[in-house]
């Protein structure tokens, strides 16, 4: 029924505050053990469960239903190859000057550096972009919340491919307009993240980090 003209009954099923409570504490405590990944396993699986994830992120709300997004997933070695070698160059000259000392301290808690070997360990790279303006039948057409849009898109992505029980690493390797050459998008189209999914590596590590309290980010007014 996307995208299609009139209204239709919405249909929803009342919970007791009861079952609301425990599935909303279930969620948070599943998303609560979400971690980006960084050592990625070889192990592949069956590309369908990423499919299913782009379904899920491509139920988000949109600036008046405009779908701003498209996912592509990289699967051949060879185009992987290609992006970590562009990576490696952007991230090369991020560390090395263009990213200031504040930003560099920020990021030594991460131990990361310009070497990205998960770009061609990883099983798949899902790289998302935002589309600046739409066509339809040939015409220009203005997108709208194009940034919120695919923001709220990928959180849903990212939170499907936790649930499916695979890991993700959110990555930037800024400028990324690499991307949109390396498969060959159309000129609406502005790469937006970089997201390797796979299995974590055996016995992987994540920096110890610490979430701002419920107070810190929320008041009830
Ligand atoms: C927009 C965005 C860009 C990010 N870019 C990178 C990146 O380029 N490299 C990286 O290693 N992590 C990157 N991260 C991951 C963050 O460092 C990570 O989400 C944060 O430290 C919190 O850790 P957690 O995801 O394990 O909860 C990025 C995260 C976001 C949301």
């Amino acid at each position: 029924m996307e995208n299609s003209e009139g209204f239709q009954k919405y249909e929803h099923v009342r919970k007791t505050e009861e079952v609301m409570s425990a599935e909303s504490l279930a969620y948070y405590l599943e998303m609560n053990k979400r971690r980006s990944i960084r050592n990625f396993s070889l192990d592949k699986f069956d590309i369908e469960i990423i499919k299913t994830a782009i379904k899920t992120a491509n139920t988000a709300p949109s600036g008046a239903n405009k779908q701003p997004w498209f996912y592509a997933i990289v699967q051949s070695s060879e185009i992987k190859k290609q992006i970590r070698e562009a990576a490696e160059k952007e991230e090369f000259e991020n560390y090395h000057g263009r990213m200031s000392d504040e930003w560099l301290d920020d990021l030594k808690k991460f131990g990361t550096n310009h070497i990205k070997e998960f770009l061609e360990i990883a099983p798949y790279l899902v790289v998302v972009f935002k589309q600046v303006y739409g066509f339809e039948n040939g015409q220009k057409q203005n997108n709208y919340y194009v940034n919120e849009s695919v923001g709220i898109s990928v959180g849903m992505f990212l939170s499907a491919i936790h649930k499916s029980g695979l890991v993700a690493l959110t990555h930037t390797p800024s400028p990324m307009n690499f991307l949109a050459k390396v498969l060959d998008r159309p000129e609406n189209e502005r790469a937006y993240l970089l997201i390797p999914v796979g299995y974590p590596s055996v016995d992987v590590q994540v920096p110890m980090i610490k979430r701002k309290s419920i107070d810190d980010v929320s008041r009830v007014y």
